[in-house]
């Protein structure tokens, strides 16, 4: 499968079937069989380029959230004014200004994820690969925390490759939907979501006729 440049990509597929398996390979963080291009080069290793989002928040409790943001800058050698400033921006852009100095343990979970996204955006990747992202959230948070990304993302022209298991996020998000088979894995489905923002909506007969499409992918793929 193919994502061009500026595509908002869901994956699903059964719990097992590899969806983090290939989410991390695509990262680098792991070794695989066949080929893996990105921008036509295998990939091989990490790289900033591709950057990363996942369900824990994975921030680090020592650092002040304003730390946790700068991470990427202060690893590739930016100085401390200036990689400062430039997480406060970041900060505000996932609308977390006045908590700047607040360790992780006096966040909620929402939070914390706009936290995970600042960190990951600040690196400026050309693709974002989230691994079920908001799935620890409630209803409210995860909903608010969808449209915080797609109103970041038009902004910035981010391609995303994101992993839920949440039918209805998936056609609420994407582009594009791509049901995976269980190993040795397989697309059963990969569809495109032809819906204006308008009928991105649970109650609307469309959109209802996308999810419907794909739980029936689904229900093969697991038969
Ligand atoms: N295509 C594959 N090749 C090798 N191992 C796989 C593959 N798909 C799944 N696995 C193995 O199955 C297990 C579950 O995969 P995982 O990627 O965590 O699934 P998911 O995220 O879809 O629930 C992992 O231990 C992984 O090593
Ligand atoms: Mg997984």
């Amino acid at each position: 499968m193919t994502v061009s440049k500026g595509e908002f990509v869901c994956i699903v597929g059964p719990s097992g079937c590899g969806k983090t398996t290939l989410l991390n390979s695509i990262a680098g963080f792991q070794p695989y069989e066949g080929q893996l291009l990105f921008r036509g080069k295998q990939v091989t290793r990490p790289d900033r380029e591709r950057g990363v989002m996942f369900q824990e928040y994975a921030l680090f409790p020592w650092y002040t959230v304003e730390e946790n943001v700068a991470l990427g800058p202060a690893l590739s050698g930016m100085g401390r004014r200036e990689r400062a400033k430039l997480a406060r921006d970041y900060i505000r852009l996932v609308g977390l200004s006045g908590f700047e100095r607040a360790y992780p343990n006096r966040l909620s979970g929402g939070m914390k994820q706009r936290v995970s996204l600042a960190r990951m955006l600040i690196n400026e990747p050309a693709i974002a690969l989230l691994d079920e992202p908001f799935a620890a959230l409630d209803e409210q948070n995860r909903e608010t925390l969808q449209d915080e990304l797609l109103r970041i993302r038009e902004q910035s022209l981010l391609t995303c490759l994101f992993i839920t298991h949440s039918l209805s996020e998936a056609v609420y998000l994407a582009d594009r939907v791509v049901v995976l088979l269980p190993a040795p894995a397989g697309v059963a489905l990969d569809v495109s979501v032809e819906l204006p923002r308008s009928a991105r909506d649970r109650d609307d007969i469309r959109f209802g006729r996308y999810v419907q499409q794909i739980r029936q992918a689904m229900r093969g793929a697991v038969s």
